[in-house]
């Protein structure tokens, strides 16, 4: 009797999606451990609470696996990238990291339409709306380097920008919530 309930093309392309969270979790890790370099101990901060969250986005998918009746296939993490040169080119490298991670979750929920797989497809809309609120959060770092002077931010602005960023929330607000009230 077959109990896995997930075809071989869905349950290969959730082993490389989860692969992919724990490669994103490493990216933040080391990013976060040049920041700390740099000393902008804030922005370390950040970096390093994303990369747990990326290591949950992980488990997520292999729980959905497991409890599919799938096989878990726990491979080689790739190395995360060289690091960036400046505070403006890792959030940069954020931002793109993460607009990639949104097309390889597209890519998953598209195999799961075509497969008529609704439970997967179902799955996979969590990630779709995580990815929204990630590609936000990144928007964000860019808009506060932005703000803070860009290239020409000075000490001052760049000691405000990374004590902002030992306090900033892991999520962003959700688009969905707003109201003409609490815009
Ligand atoms: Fe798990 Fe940043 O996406």
């Amino acid at each position: 009797m077959n109990t896995n309930r997930l075809s071989k093309t869905i349950e290969a392309a959730l082993n490389v999606q989860m692969t992919k969270e724990a490669h994103a979790s490493q990216i933040y890790l080391s990013y976060g451990a040049w920041a700390d370099g740099q000393s902008y101990g804030g922005v370390a901060n950040f970096l390093f609470r994303h990369a747990q969250e990326e290591r949950n986005h992980m488990m997520k998918i292999l729980e959905y696996i497991l409890k599919r009746g799938g096989e878990v296939k726990v491979a080689a993490i790739p190395a995360p990238p060289a690091n960036p040169s400046s505070l403006n080119d890792c959030f940069q490298k954020i931002f793109q990291h993460e607009v990639d991670n949104t097309t390889s979750v597209y890519s998953v929920v598209k195999l799961s339409l075509t497969e008529e797989d609704w439970a997967t497809w179902n799955f996979m809309q969590w990630f779709v709306k995580e990815q929204t609120e990630e590609e936000t959060l990144a928007l964000d770092l860019l808009d506060k380097f932005k703000i803070a002077g860009g290239d020409k931010a000075d000490h001052e602005a760049l000691y405000n920008l990374d004590k902002d960023m030992a306090t900033k929330p892991d999520e962003a607000k959700d688009a969905r919530d707003a109201t003409a009230d609490k815009p």
